[in-house]
């Protein structure tokens, strides 16, 4: 089988993972180009175009823009309507339903700017919401506005641009609380300097939050009061999860510059279904009840396994994607607890994969793994 050779792209960027507004560049420049709707203050571009941008759809010109988001466009809708109004927008939702990706092509078309953003963890800082000292300048001259470092929301709101908060709810309760002046007053005051900084038109914060994971802080309701929260579902048919999972392997290969063909559709059927019947708890035609393994299974672990398939191929194997490629990435995602994810995963290789026709490759590559 002959194998194409790895071709650094156009850009010859180096970079290993480039923010979308510089990713999608081109994207943006031909939408706003059409784009004659009216735009929000300080919009890089109107709410129609941002959905338009986000699922991919042809322009009048015929220009081809790639669809980011796949799913419902009413979502997309109520997200962008949300951020031109005084609320905050909340992408809610289970492990790897694209609330960060989505978070940040919303930022880069709205503000052609991702970057101003705040990873919520357990020891995030109130500092990181509103601002910090230079502590030398501090020292030597006091408190001035050269010695004030602000934060990225502080930036945004000077700017008139959208921040992004990430895993909001694994910011610590008083931390979060930060946030509801800046919500509700648009403005951070700065005490010591006598002074304060009011948000520009067209600022706004993304956040996320997950709903699965361990260490969560609650939302406070009076933080709550100020998102709008959109519920991010996992893909709803299996036709959608291959089609993302295709696209963002096949992206992620060409940034990673794999020597390789396209990953194979059909073994990228066959992960999206081994993940759907397990985290469903039932088999695609809804005949056998399965048990489901203890991880999330998320489209994105899909997507993660499918892409080390592909580098395995690429550079071990037969140069296009097989069952022994993707069978040690597929065992690594579904046991995540060595006792008792091993035996629902041998149930379910004994039962379905084995049992399925034309699945015999997998299930051998799978047994040999245990
Ligand atoms: N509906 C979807 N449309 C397009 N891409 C998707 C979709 N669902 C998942 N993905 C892909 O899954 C990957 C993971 O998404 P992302 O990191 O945004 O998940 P997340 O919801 O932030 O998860 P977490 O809660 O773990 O932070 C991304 O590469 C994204 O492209
Ligand atoms: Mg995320």
């Amino acid at each position: 089988m002959a194998k194409k050779k790895a071709s650094p792209k156009s850009d010859h960027s180096s970079v290993l993972r480039r923010h979308a507004e510089d990713q999608f560049a081109e994207e943006l420049a031909e939408i706003a180009k059409v784009d004659d709707r009216q735009r929000p203050p300080n919009w890089r571009l109107s709410p129609w175009a941002v959905v338009t941008y986000l699922l991919g759809e042809p322009l009048d010109n015929g220009f081809q823009v790639s669809p980011k988001y796949v799913g419902s466009r009413r979502l997309m809708e109520v997200a962008v309507a949300t951020l031109a109004t005084d609320r905050a927008l909340l992408l809610l939702g289970v492990p790897g339903t694209a609330k960060t990706w989505v978070s940040e092509h919303l930022a880069a078309a709205i503000s052609g700017d991702s970057t101003l953003l705040v990873q919520g963890t357990a020891g995030t800082a109130e500092e990181a919401i509103r601002y910090g000292w230079n502590y030398a300048l501090l020292l030597a001259k006091g408190p001035t506005s050269e010695a004030l470092v602000p934060s990225p929301v502080m930036t945004a709101m000077q700017r008139g641009q959208i921040a992004r908060v990430e895993e909001l709810t694994r910011m610590p309760s008083d931390v979060q609380d930060t946030l509801i002046t800046v919500l509700s007053e648009k403005t951070v005051p700065i005490p010591e300097l006598g002074d304060e900084c009011p948000a520009e038109k067209g600022f706004n914060v993304i956040a996320t939050a997950n709903n699965r994971d361990k260490g969560v802080n609650e939302l406070s309701s009076a933080l709550k009061r100020r998102f709008n929260t959109v519920v991010l579902p996992p893909p709803k048919t299996a036709e959608e999860e291959i089609q993302i999972v295709e696209q963002r392997v096949a992206s992620l290969g060409r940034a990673l510059e794999l020597p390789s063909e396209a990953a194979a559709i059909e073994e990228i059927r066959r992960v999206v279904t081994v993940f759907r019947e397990l985290r469903d708890g039932a088999t695609e035609d809804g005949k056998t009840k399965l048990k489901s393994p203890s991880g999330t299974l998320s489209t994105a672990e899909a997507i993660s396994v499918v892409n080390s398939g592909v580098a395995l191929a690429a550079h071990f194997g037969e140069g296009h994607l097989t069952a022994t490629d993707v069978a040690s990435g597929l065992t690594g995602a579904v046991v995540k607890d060595p006792v008792q994810d091993v035996i629902v995963w041998r149930e379910y290789l004994e039962t379905v994969v084995k049992e399925r026709d034309g699945w015999k490759d997998l299930y051998r590559a799978c047994r040999e793994q245990l």
